[in-house]
């Protein structure tokens, strides 16, 4: 076969690969949890009150491969998997820098000056590469759950503010974040009327595009803001790939 006849066109409908991100207790997991059956790679603790099926706490670096590789080639109907966080997989991935070049700070790793962020970014490729896999083989989409921090953040005209980020070192966090197709900050929306302001709690959104105070990105056509729901997502995916089967209802078990 030519080149040319393997030429494809159109858009494909593929598991979506998401990187959400928030404060503490705004509702990350439960976002995950509601999602097409989701399985869990934990790194830290925190699902204890959330209804959903968890590898048990992930401690090192290779015990997260090692869950990559076993829903890989392990026969299971599990059609999300979520990794739960980022922020502590990290910590794993400077450990094992660490001991490598045998320094107590990553700041030290690989001759110092930082020089060990670039060098760990090799495994989180490598843990990219595995949820890739997943997707690619056993039709899986992927949610990553980072924390937020704020950032400065240089704007072409020369000035420069805070704005929300995942809270990962520059380096990992521009690689997940270029990796993932949609990135979303979850936060609360603002109660304007101050009458409501004491009463009531106020919503959880997600936010879906890149704004002056948060990164986020969505290929999907997506509103600036949505409801923090996995049902919000699912309904915009459907919409740009009618045949993402992505909502627990009526989809094929892959794999
Ligand atoms: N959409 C929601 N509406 C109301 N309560 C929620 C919602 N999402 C999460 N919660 C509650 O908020 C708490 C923290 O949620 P969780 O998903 O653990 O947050 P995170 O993972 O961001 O720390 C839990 O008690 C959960 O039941
Ligand atoms: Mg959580």
């Amino acid at each position: 076969m030519g080149l040319l006849e393997t030429i494809q066109s159109g858009r494909q409908a593929r598991p979506r690969r998401a990187l959400v991100y928030g404060v503490q207790g705004v509702g990350k997991s439960s976002f995950a949890a509601s999602s097409a059956k989701p399985i869990f790679i934990q790194t830290e603790d925190g699902l204890a009150n959330i209804e959903c099926d968890r590898l048990p706490l992930a401690k090192s670096t290779k015990e997260v491969l090692d869950a990559i590789t076993a829903l890989y080639g392990e026969e299971h109907d599990y059609r999300t998997v979520v990794v739960d966080s980022l922020d502590w997989l990290e910590r794993m991935i400077w450990d094992d820098v660490c001991g490598e070049f045998g320094v107590k700070y990553l700041e030290k790793a690989d001759g110092g000056y930082g020089k060990g962020y670039s060098y760990a970014l090799p495994r989180w490729r490598t843990f990219l590469d595995g949820l890739d896999a997943l997707r690619e083989q056993r039709g899986m989409a992927v949610i990553l759950i980072a924390h937020a921090r704020a950032e400065k953040f240089q704007t072409p005209e020369c000035t420069a503010h805070d704005r929300f980020a995942p809270r990962l070192h520059k380096l990992a966090s521009a690689l997940t974040q270029e990796w993932a197709d949609e990135i979303l900050f979850a936060t609360y929306g603002a109660v304007s009327d101050p009458a409501r302001v004491k009463t009531e709690t106020p919503e959880r959104v997600m936010r879906t595009s890149e704004g002056p105070t948060h990164v986020a990105k969505n290929r999907l056509g997506m509103p600036a803001e949505l409801p923090l729901e996995w049902a919000a997502y699912d309904y915009y995916a459907q919409q740009a790939h009618p045949t993402t089967s992505s909502s627990s209802k009526g989809a094929e078990a892959h794999g």
